[in-house]
């Protein structure tokens, strides 16, 4: 459902942006290095929290698997990132050791609630990247469109991992309204501190 509304929303802004013939605007440098900074941080996060959430049901089981279906994602995202941090020059986040820990424990503490508090804390995480992905699409130029291919493919691999979650009967965890906004909130003020810090 998500990324039907997200891909609406993107098709819309197209269309919208032709008009405007603001397609051919050129990315301003400190929102590219925003953009960058954000992005390697949060595929770090990401690739934390399912390894904690790995660390708790075992790669072998069932729902392992599928977590390591999506981690093996986040790895392929973050390995990008790397590059491009480097490309690009930009200076990555100074708060990655604490992203590590907090990812870590964010995945680590919603696998021991069971598995569909695992898969909750997925779609509310992932929500808000694939959002945030598609936010930093409609700031981006013509200047940047390998960047843009890129994130565009990532928006996607975020929004099925967000299904999976809903698929996994996520939205019956106990408590699932008050977690989902909890770890909402909690991934919005990581991005805000991550593109400055
Ligand atoms: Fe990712
Ligand atoms: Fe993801």
């Amino acid at each position: 459902m998500l990324s039907i509304y997200i891909k609406i929303m993107a098709s819309k802004k197209k269309k919208t942006s032709k008009k405007n013939s603001s397609s051919n605007k050129i990315t301003n440098r400190e929102v590219l290095e925003e953009i960058i900074r954000v992005d390697h941080a949060g595929e770090y996060g990401a690739t934390k929290i399912y390894d904690g959430q790995i660390a708790i049901f075992g790669k072998n089981s069932k729902l392992g698997k599928t977590i390591q279906h999506m981690a093996d994602q986040e790895q392929e995202h973050i390995e990008k990132f790397n590059e491009l941090i480097l490309e690009h020059r930009v200076r990555p986040t100074a708060l990655l050791p604490l992203w590590n820990i907090a990812g870590f424990a964010l995945g680590a503490s919603t696998a021991l609630m069971g598995e569909k508090a695992a898969m909750a804390c997925t779609v509310a995480v992932e929500k808000v990247i694939g959002e945030h992905y598609q936010e930093q699409l409609n700031l981006l130029g013509d200047d940047h469109k390998d960047l843009k291919k890129t994130i565009s493919k990532f928006r996607d691999d975020e929004l099925e991992h967000h299904d999976i979650g809903i698929e996994h009967d996520a939205e019956n965890a106990p408590g699932y309204k008050v977690m989902s906004k909890v770890i909402e909130l909690g991934c919005k003020t990581a991005i805000a501190i991550s593109k400055k810090v």
